[in-house]
């Protein structure tokens, strides 16, 4: 599967025509695409670079680029709701996913966030995630080999509640646990159990009652620090002379983020102190 490169036979290519309205084609030796502007041919994007234009029989003139990771996210196949780029995005720094590191997630869903997180493990690192449907299993294993072009040497998708995860099933513990589930408080002793000391967890939770019912349990169970919770808003702006304005719409609300880190065993952290009023 290559990502960059002129174009070759097995490439998925997303054509972008002059109203902005995409269409994606594999390209196939001696193949056609039929648009409402005429056939295109692939044999006359196959070998040109990225970012290059290709004209249909009739003059319609489309743009040529491999999907991004991005595209891929917001066009691929769901069974679950996925979790959006911005907050993937915020989950690989604040979660600091490093190259190397052993993830736990769950649970896998849509394999959106799979794909991130197996990008920033790397080849070294290693990703086991967890799924308790078998339908969503299989659009993330889908999802995943599509993108990635085969089942990732890294990644350890299994099917199972979190709940029923032990250390012995991770082959010890995990450096970072990251949970996208409807009830991340029912599984907070399982992290415990599966994250070294001082490895980071992060939840990403929809509502504030989960919010709120998240970051009790972590406060109750004594063995996190003090945890944090966000969410990031991002705005696109329209940039054109006087026109120059933030868009009207945005996708305002997606989840909220709960950050926290597992303390050495026997460890109390000390209360946190609020301001005295004045
Ligand atoms: C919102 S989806 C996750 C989407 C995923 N993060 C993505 O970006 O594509 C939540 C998933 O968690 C799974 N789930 C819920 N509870 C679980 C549990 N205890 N163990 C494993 N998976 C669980 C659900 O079946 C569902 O597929």
């Amino acid at each position: 599967m290559a990502y960059s490169g002129p174009f070759q036979p097995g490439d998925r290519v997303q054509l972008t025509d002059a109203k902005r309205r995409h269409y994606t084609i594999t390209l196939e030796t001696g193949g056609s695409y039929f648009t409402h502007k005429g056939e295109i041919k692939h044999d006359d994007i196959i070998g040109s670079d990225e970012g290059t234009m290709v004209v249909s029989h009739v003059g319609g003139e489309y743009l040529c680029f491999r999907h991004l990771l991005v595209d891929h996210v917001l066009s691929m196949p769901r069974g679950a709701a996925v979790i959006y780029p911005k907050d993937a995005a915020q989950i690989l720094v604040e979660g600091d996913i490093f190259p190397g590191a052993k993830v736990l997630e769950a649970g896998a869903g849509s394999g959106a966030l799979s794909m991130t997180l197996l990008r920033a493990v790397g080849e070294h690192g290693q990703l086991i995630s967890y799924e308790i449907r078998d339908d969503h299993l299989e659009y993330a294993e889908n999802n995943v080999a599509e993108y990635m072009g085969e089942h990732p040497a890294n990644w350890d998708l299994r099917l199972g509640d979190l709940n029923d995860v032990t250390v012995k099933d991770t082959d010890g513990p995990v450096d970072r646990v990251i949970l996208d589930m409807l009830a991340p408080w029912e599984c907070l002793d399982t992290v415990r159990d599966l994250l070294i000391p001082g490895g980071v967890f992060m939840t990403y939770v929809a509502t504030v009652p989960q919010l709120m019912k998240v970051m009790e349990g972590i406060r109750e169970l004594g063995c996190f620090t003090e945890p944090k919770a966000w969410e990031s808003l991002v705005r696109e702006w329209k940039v054109e002379g006087l026109a120059t304005r933030p868009e009207h719409r945005m996708n305002a609300h997606t989840a909220f983020l709960v950050w926290a880190r597992r303390l050495a065993d026997g460890t109390v952290a000390p209360k946190p102190q609020r301001r005295a009023r004045k």
